[in-house]
C-alpha cells in the first residue's frame, strides 16, 4: 500500500488508475483504526477495483474544549492495518495540505437544519468541519463511492444532504456499526475510558434497545425519552440527549405519523469521555 501526504499526488496515482477505467472507493477516517473502520475498508475493496483511505484529524470539527490535541494519532499501525485490509493507497495530508489559508479562513459548507441540530447544537460547528473536509475529500479523489459508519448517523445524514443538495456524483454508502461483545460501539475514543468506564458505557447500547422495546410496546414517544435520559443520569452519564427520530431526517415524528422507519439516538459524557450510539429501527 503507497501513502501519499501531498492533494497533488493523490490526484496523479487516481488519475493513473482512472485511465486503466478502475473504479475507486473512498474510506475516510481520522485514523486510530479499529475494527469497526476495517470493516468499511471491506466494504469498499468488495465494491471498487482501487480503494483509498484518509487519515486526517480534522481540526475545524472539534470545538475549542473538545479532545483535537489527545486525539490518538497512530499512524504506523494504522498504516500496517490498512496494508492487510487490501487497502491500495492512503491519503494522509498535513492541516496545510486541506486548509491551505489556515482552519479560520477555510470556505465553510454548511447543513441548514440537519447539521445544527442534536450533535449540531451540542458540538456547535462541527458537522460545519465534517461536511467542509468530506466535501475536499470527495473533490480531491472523486470516487466512485464513499463509505461512512453509521455508528455516526447524524454525519451520514449531514453528508447525505451535502451530496444531494451540491449535485455531487459521489455515492454515499453506510456500513453497519460494529460493536464489542457486550454491546458497545466500537469508537476510538473508547479508549479514554477507565476500567469502570468500559463497564458502565454498556449502558447507552442497553438504552437504545430499551428505547426501542417500549416504542414497539406503544409508549409515547417523550415517556420513553424521559426513561431513557433517566437511566442514563441513573448509570453515572451527564446525557446530551436520548431522543427518537425519524430516520430520514432526523425530525420529530409526529404522533400519529408512519413508525415504520425511526432512529434512537443518544449521545452522553462518561466522565471526560462523550459517547454517542443510535439503533434504527420500526415501531410499526
Ligand atoms: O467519522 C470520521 O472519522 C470523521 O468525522 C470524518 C468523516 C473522517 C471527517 O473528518
Amino acid at each position: 500500500m503507497q501513502t501519499v501526504h501531498e492533494p497533488a499526488s493523490l490526484r496523479a496515482v487516481i488519475r493513473g488508475w482512472r485511465a486503466e477505467g478502475k473504479t475507486v472507493g473512498l474510506v475516510p477516517t481520522m485514523g486510530n483504526l479499529h475494527a469497526g473502520h476495517f470493516s468499511l475498508i471491506r466494504h469498499a475493496r468488495a465494491r471498487a477495483d482501487r480503494v483509498v483511505a484518509s487519515i486526517f484529524v480534522n481540526p475545524t470539527q472539534f470545538g475549542p474544549n473538545e479532545d483535537f490535541e489527545r486525539y490518538p494519532r497512530t499512524l504506523v499501525q494504522d498504516q500496517a492495518g490498512l496494508a492487510d485490509e487490501g487497502c491500495d493507497l492512503l491519503f494522509a495530508p498535513e492541516v496545510s495540505a486541506l486548509y491551505p489559508l489556515g482552519p479560520e479562513r477555510a470556505v465553510k459548507v454548511h447543513v441548514p437544519r440537519l447539521g445544527e441540530i442534536l450533535d449540531g447544537a451540542s458540538r456547535p460547528g462541527h458537522f460545519d468541519g465534517v461536511a467542509t473536509v468530506v466535501c475536499k475529500l470527495f473533490n480531491l479523489v472523486q470516487p466512485d463511492f464513499a463509505v461512512f459508519g453509521q455508528k455516526d448517523y447524524q454525519q451520514l445524514r449531514v453528508i447525505e444532504r451535502m451530496v444531494a443538495d451540491l449535485g455531487l456524483t459521489v455515492k454515499v454508502m453506510g456500513a453497519a456499526t460494529v460493536r464489542a461483545a457486550d454491546g458497545l460501539a466500537l469508537s476510538s475514543r473508547n479508549q479514554y475510558l477507565d476500567d469502570r468506564e468500559r463497564a458502565v458505557a454498556v449502558e447507552v447500547s442497553a438504552t437504545l434497545r430499551q428505547m426501542q422495546a417500549l416504542m414497539a410496546g406503544g409508549h409515547a414517544r417523550e415517556a420513553v425519552e424521559q426513561a431513557a435520559m433517566a437511566r442514563l443520569v441513573q448509570s453515572g452519564f451527564v446525557p446530551d440527549y436520548a431522543v427518537i427520530r425519524r430516520a430520514e431526517d432526523l425530525e420529530i415524528p409526529a404522533p400519529e405519523a408512519d413508525l415504520t422507519s425511526l432512529v434512537a439516538l443518544v449521545a452522553a459524557r462518561l466522565g471526560t469521555t462523550r459517547l454517542i450510539d443510535n439503533l434504527p429501527f420500526s415501531a410499526a
